[in-house]
């Protein structure tokens, strides 16, 4: 997922301080940054492949996806953004109460809620690294909770409010196949494409063929 988008000069949004961090920055001394693949390439397109080896290779994967999410300047990235099909995400994403979440997770499932809880809605705006420059607004459910396993296998259990909790269902999302464009209007979603389209991305992308 994309930073979140604050006008330049706008003073009136201000992110709040960071008081407390879950999680921690793997050594990314070896990692590799890695092109992003952008709306319209297939592997983004598709449910990603569930991770059945809990390996070497599976975790210089999600290092390397750390360094391409930082080097792209996003707080979350799923595999098939750097066109691995494989069902893995990481996040280094703020919550709206202060807290910083670093991690990652394997094989991610959305935790299913209950219709009351997902009236409390955050209303903000949402943008995609693989939709480079652009952003919409898009109401999500204010908290999110997903289940699935770490590097090593071990079941884990993420969850989280506000601007954190649109990341986690943004990147679950990914791996089954859907961009958060997919849930816009037809309008929106023209309009989106649109920005894409006269933007120009700050980061290296994969061309579409
Ligand atoms: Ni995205």
């Amino acid at each position: 997922m994309a930073d979140q988008h604050n006008h330049e000069h706008d003073h009136e949004h201000e992110e709040p301080q960071v008081t407390e961090v879950i999680g921690e920055v793997p050594d990314l001394s070896k990692a590799e940054a890695r092109p992003i693949t952008v709306v319209g390439n297939p592997v983004l397109h598709r449910e990603c492949k569930d991770v059945t080896a809990f390996d070497a290779e599976l975790s210089a994967l999600i290092d390397d996806m750390f360094a391409s999410m930082y080097a792209a300047e996003g707080v979350g990235l799923a595999a098939n953004q750097i066109g691995v099909d494989l069902k893995v995400f990481v996040y280094d994403c703020p919550d709206d109460e202060g807290v910083r979440h670093i991690g990652h997770v394997v094989n991610p499932v959305l935790e299913e809620w209950p219709a009351d809880r997902k009236r409390v809605l955050d209303d903000g705006q949402e943008g995609c690294l693989s939709v480079p420059t652009a952003y919409a607004e898009l109401p999500r459910p204010g908290y999110a909770a997903v289940r699935g396993q770490d590097k090593d296998g071990n079941p884990v259990r993420v969850d989280g409010t506000g601007f954190f909790a649109r990341c986690l269902q943004h990147e679950t999302d990914h791996l089954y196949g859907f961009l958060y464009i997919d849930k816009l209007s037809k309008r929106d979603r023209k309009d989106a494409l649109k920005q894409m389209a006269e933007g120009t991305p700050r980061y290296a992308t994969v061309p579409n063929s």
